[in-house]
């Protein structure tokens, strides 16, 4: 067992070169491998290693999640709640960045990766078609405007 969550990087980042020299793309068992590696490393299936599994794999997050599903000893890693940051062009011209850069501050966490109690995801993606009222941020199922280090605090901690 890692303990160490640099090590644990590092170790996924051994088992992802491995399964890229397959080249067993769209091959579900080899998938089910990789996930169980995976599995053994962290814990479980944590959410940013998913996406570069699937990039590997050139497979859909969705149709790993469902495989996942199908297989109860693999457990994706759990969370509360998305926070997603626009990182739209227009967004961007606005800050998005520097309000990306303190949500990692106060979460700890990268895009990518859930908080340690569970309780966050953050995601930054474009464009949540609210430009004007940028920069924009989602959490869980509402669009907050003009975000700015005030309003993050009050929205976050
Ligand atoms: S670029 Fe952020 S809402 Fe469009």
């Amino acid at each position: 067992m890692i303990n160490n969550i640099e090590d644990k990087y590092l170790q996924f980042k051994e088992t992802t070169e491995y399964y890229q020299s397959l080249q067993m793309q769209n091959d579900q068992e080899t998938l089910v491998q990789f996930l169980r590696e995976t599995q053994d490393i962290f814990g479980c299936i944590p959410a940013d290693a998913k996406m570069q599994i699937g990039e590997i794999m050139g497979m859909k997050p969705s149709l790993i999640d469902k495989i996942i599903s199908m297989y109860p000893s693999l457990t994706a890693e759990k969370f509360q709640t998305e926070i997603i940051v626009c990182s739209g062009a227009s967004c961007s011209s606005k800050n998005a960045q520097k309000v990306l850069s303190e949500i990692q501050t106060l979460l700890q966490i990268r895009p990518g990766q859930v908080t340690k109690d569970g309780r966050y995801k953050l995601t930054a993606k474009p464009c949540m078609k609210q430009c004007k009222k940028g920069p924009n941020l989602m959490i869980g199922s509402t669009i907050y405007h003009n975000i700015d280090s005030e309003k993050l605090k009050t929205l976050l901690l």
